[in-house]
């Protein structure tokens, strides 16, 4: 049985404030309180957290077991230097993030979610953009969700980076050392999934998505972008601005996010432990 959660809703139409609870020392039944609140609301926000990196992905691994441990988005290098221009392929890929996306479509398994933590934040806070996937496809007229529930896409962090320009050094072999950069088939992804615990319809679209089934290159390319822009707007979108010591996490089978633009000679860095989906609900349908 859970327990209360002081809830403060955000005024768009997903999201949460999460005040009065220690993420570094949860009871179980103030967890089972935070996974229902995350089904409900897809993001939840835990202002002044302030915990450890072990802390924190000690806190995601009671979601489920983990893509990845925390590791850091950032501008500033292993010798503690700010990188200000866009040449690094860290801040490439930053950079490549300011498209609207879920996490690890272009991986076989989609993520369940992520928990982020803000470390150093710029004067410009760097915020976050995230977008209600289930609101935006409910809010879509009825032949265009007769139309999507029957199309699948690829996903692939190569189309989308190499969309945006921001493709990573290659090795000398023309293959890149960055995650999510594999050589396996390219998955291909219903592009409305039902979301496997509430049930409820959710677009699955995002920057990765190409190659719409049964059309052209151009008219997919038209089809994914009209649906993204229209997906992520008015009260379905939320940017969070950010303070040292927040905690974030995200149901990512539900929302889209974004990164945006902020001045590099700031340092920046946040940590993002990525939650594995389930094979059984976020595998790719090629894959099955
Ligand atoms: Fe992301």
């Amino acid at each position: 049985m859970g327990e209360t959660l002081r809830i403060e809703e955000l005024d768009v139409c997903f999201g949460a404030h999460v005040h009065d609870v220690a993420l570094g020392s949860l009871s179980s039944g103030t967890f089972a309180s935070i996974r229902e609140a995350l089904l409900e609301y897809g993001f939840l926000v835990f202002p002044g957290q302030h915990i450890s990196l072990d802390e924190q992905n000690t806190f995601a691994a009671m979601f489920g077991p983990l893509e990845f441990p925390a590791a850091a988005i950032t501008n500033i290098d292993d010798n503690g230097e700010v990188l200000s221009d866009e040449g690094h392929d860290t801040v490439k890929s930053i950079r490549g993030n300011e498209g609207w996306h879920h996490d690890s479509t272009y991986m076989p398994v989609q993520a369940f979610g992520a928990v982020v933590s803000a470390e150093v934040v710029p004067p410009d806070k760097a915020p976050t953009g995230f977008a209600d996937m289930r609101a935006a496809f409910a809010d879509l007229d009825d032949d265009t969700k007769i139309m999507l529930r029957g199309l699948t896409a690829k996903h692939s962090l190569y189309y989308s980076q190499g969309r945006s320009g921001y493709l990573p050094t290659p090795n000398d072999d023309g293959s890149y050392a960055m995650y999510g950069y594999h050589d396996k088939p390219v998955p291909v992804r219903p592009m409305v999934k039902v979301h496997p615990e509430t049930g409820v319809e959710n677009l699955l679209v995002g920057r990765h998505a190409h190659e719409v089934s049964g059309l052209s290159e151009d008219e997919s390319v038209a089809l994914v972008d009209r649906i993204n822009e229209a997906a992520c707007t008015d009260d379905r979108v939320h940017y969070h601005q950010w303070a040292v010591g927040d905690v974030v996490v995200w149901d990512n089978r539900r929302l889209m996010h974004r990164a945006t633009e902020f001045d590099l000679s700031n340092p920046r860095r946040i940590w993002h432990t990525r939650i594995a989906g389930s094979d059984e609900t976020e595998l790719a349908e090629n894959y099955r």
